[in-house]
């Protein structure tokens, strides 16, 4: 069946995947992500869950297929479950294909089972290393058995977990294949993400030793036959498989920009503004309409549309890349991962 409305942007990309933070909050101080006394949002900044619900729901309305819950850490929302039950309606209708989420897996044993219950079949799990005293370190305030046990109530439930793992240079790349190992005795998958600086995080934990993906590819190489994968998400990652394991491993490159020609995406701060393209700064307010007009979503979904219409064809390619990302003031747990 054909869905009438479509949001298609300005280069023809229609737009079927929303990421929504639903919080800047998180039991975690990760040294890549915040600061250790972090100023979060006042209340009143944050969509309700409500709000989220009608939001996510007219996007739903306009195409978008998989939704991706995300923050801050999501889990630590309160009534979070309300929004996820809420979502599950759509996959009922068939509207949206997939909901999923991006979690610390700090929360996951308490939630895993409701999760699953709602229609949640796949989550990403951060986690960049298992060594003990190097995930207090890295964490600041995580605890390595918690996210553990985290992963064990997920698959247990029968959700398909997927680690997603910040390289960091000096840091775990000692463990690409304690790491590979672990995933691969799980049946799970596993991502590597390029670390961007995002944020004003305080210098003395800045980490701004890359761990290039090209020579993580490169180390696989010398232990696996590594066949690269056609298939992308329509984002910033690109896959391989190892032969031997039958794994697939990601990459994930924020600032490259081989991908907006694909780009399918678009992301809601946990403030209800829409940001069209990861590597930019454009934006614009969803939550006024929102709030302006509870019962009527008319001018919310012109404000939708108007956004979309915006969206930039891609990264500006004539940045350095350390021009690019000066440029990005903003947390990333505020936009989402
Ligand atoms: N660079 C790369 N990844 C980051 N994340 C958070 N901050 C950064 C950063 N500066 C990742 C987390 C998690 C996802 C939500 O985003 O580790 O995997
Ligand atoms: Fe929390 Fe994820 Fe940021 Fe770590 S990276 S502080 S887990 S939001």
């Amino acid at each position: 069946m054909d869905k009438a409305p479509r949001l298609i942007d300005p280069f023809a990309r229609a737009i079927t995947y929303l990421r929504v933070s639903v919080t800047d909050r998180c039991d975690f101080r990760c040294v890549y992500c915040m600061s250790e006394n972090m100023t979060f949002l006042p209340k009143k900044d944050l969509l309700t869950l409500e709000e989220l619900d009608r939001l996510c729901s007219a996007f739903i309305g306009l195409g978008v297929e998989k939704l991706r819950v995300t923050g801050g850490e999501p889990l630590v929302r309160r009534g979070i479950m309300t929004f996820f039950r809420a979502m599950s309606r759509h996959l009922e209708s068939g509207a949206l294909k997939e909901l999923t989420l991006t979690t610390n897996g700090s929360q996951m044993a308490r939630f895993a089972d409701d999760l699953a219950a709602c229609g949640v079949k796949r989550v990403n799990i951060s986690l960049d290393t298992l060594d003990e005293e190097k995930f207090a370190r890295i964490t600041r305030w995580g605890r390595l058995r918690q996210v553990l046990n985290g992963i064990d109530a997920a698959q247990k439930a029968g959700l398909r977990v997927k680690i997603n793992t910040v390289a960091l240079k000096g840091f775990n790349e000692d463990e690409l294949f304690t790491l590979q190992e672990w995933c691969a005795g799980r049946d799970m998958d596993l991502t590597f993400i390029e670390v961007m600086p995002m944020g004003d995080i305080g210098n003395e934990d800045r980490l701004d030793q890359y761990w290039s993906l090209k020579d993580l590819r490169a180390r696989l190489e010398e232990r696996f036959t590594v066949t690269d994968l056609a298939e992308r998400s329509g984002g910033p990652a690109s896959y391989v498989r190892l032969h031997e394991t039958g794994q697939k491993i990601g990459f994930i490159t924020p600032l490259s920009h081989n991908f907006c020609e694909s780009c399918n995406r678009v992301r809601i701060t946990c403030t209800g503004e829409i940001y069209t393209c990861l590597g930019q700064e454009g934006k614009a307010d969803l939550r006024a309409p929102l709030r302006a007009h509870p019962e009527d979503d008319a001018p919310l979904i012109e404000a939708i549309q108007a956004a979309i219409a915006t969206k930039p064809r891609g990264h500006d390619f004539d940045y350095s890349r350390g021009d690019v990302m000066g440029r990005m003031s903003r947390h990333m747990s505020h936009t989402g991962g």
